[in-house]
């Protein structure tokens, strides 16, 4: 899963522009589904049918989105520096000074109007991309173009750091997932959403499309592991968490009683998790149709969208774990 992981990361797919991650996942998941289909908004949707003479399946919907934050060029000035918006929760903090790469290849550097006070707030509107250019006229770049953070995979013994682990990571274990389970009581359909991080519009038409008894997203979810950070319990290393709640969203409770149960009697570990900033696809799946049960498995992240996020791999591993001991059998919730 490593090397699928450190592929998955350094390729392009800011939301809107999958194409390049889903090629990549088409080519895994084609051996192992029974039905592969691209909805017109992008949505990879690979079936794994049940097993002949199952009594009731549950149509199961995973979620775990392509897409990653990026960028969009705005406006480019005589000089051809590129001003831009965010797609997505791009911050500030996180984006000064680091490199960016375009669609057509192109690399650039942000840099800042003008830093009166070194620990100014960061708006994004007051930088711009230096692609090397001089003038308009050579520069690479148009109004439109679209850029995610360039920044190698990096291993630091279990902890591995890399852009668009939010949510690669969540890709990941889907794909293993679906590669670990031999056979199955549920109708499961595994699908790699696009345009989450501007709101989740993929889930929500995947949703519509699959009609599921039950959503579950596999997403990350920030921590509060780190000197001075929220007040939540989420750490790196001690499991996959099973949400309970977050911003926008409050998970079924038969969905947490599932899977807290289901990891107790696989001794998988697992963390609670109450997220105090940010949702996932469940929370649309949640709202589809006439409504879905739905809940979520989240892999606990540092630095969430920054180009250094970083996960802790044993929690991929047990997250895998858990999602074939949820899916493998009758879901019994
Ligand atoms: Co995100
Ligand atoms: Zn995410």
């Amino acid at each position: 899963m490593k090397q699928l992981l450190k592929t998955l990361t350094e390729t392009f797919g800011p939301s809107g522009y999958e194409d390049a991650v889903r090629d990549l996942i088409l080519k895994e998941v084609k051996p192992l589904a029974d039905e592969i289909r691209v909805d017109a908004l992008g949505n990879l949707i690979a079936r794994k049918k049940p097993l002949k003479g199952a009594k009731s399946p549950k149509r199961i919907m995973l979620a775990a989105h392509m897409d990653e934050i990026g960028v969009i060029a705005s406006h480019i000035d005589k000089k051809g520096f590129v001003r831009f918006s965010n797609i997505g929760g791009t911050f500030g903090r996180y984006t000064l000074g680091a490199r960016v790469r375009f669609l057509n290849g192109v690399k650039g550097v942000v840099g800042y109007d003008r830093l009166e006070q070194i620990n100014d707030l960061l708006p994004i509107n007051k930088m711009y991309i230096d692609v090397g250019a001089t003038s308009k006229a050579d520069c690479p770049v148009k109004v439109g173009d679209v850029a995610v953070f360039e920044q190698a995979f990096t291993e630091m013994g279990e902890r591995i750091a890399a852009k668009s682990l939010d949510d690669r990571a969540g890709v990941a274990v889907l794909i293993e997932t679906l590669r670990g389970i031999k056979s199955t009581q549920n109708d499961l359909y595994f699908v790699f959403t696009t345009q989450e991080e501007v709101g989740s519009h993929g889930a929500g038409t995947a949703a519509y499309g699959i009609d599921p008894d039950l959503g579950i997203a596999v997403d990350v979810t920030p921590t509060g592991d780190t000197p001075a950070s929220l007040k939540m319990v989420m750490e790196l290393g001690k499991g996959p968490c099973i949400k309970i709640r977050d911003a926008f969203m409050l998970a079924d409770p038969r969905m947490v009683t599932w899977m807290i149960q289901t990891a107790e009697k696989a001794k998988i570990p697992y963390q609670r998790e109450v997220l105090l900033v940010g949702s996932s696809d469940a929370r649309e799946i949640q709202v589809a149709r006439a409504g879905v049960i739905a809940g979520a498995v989240s892999i606990p992240v540092r630095y969430v969208h920054s180009a250094s996020e970083m996960v802790d791999y044993r929690d991929l591993k047990n997250s895998v774990k858990l999602l074939i001991a949820l899916l493998g059998k009758d879901a019994s919730l």
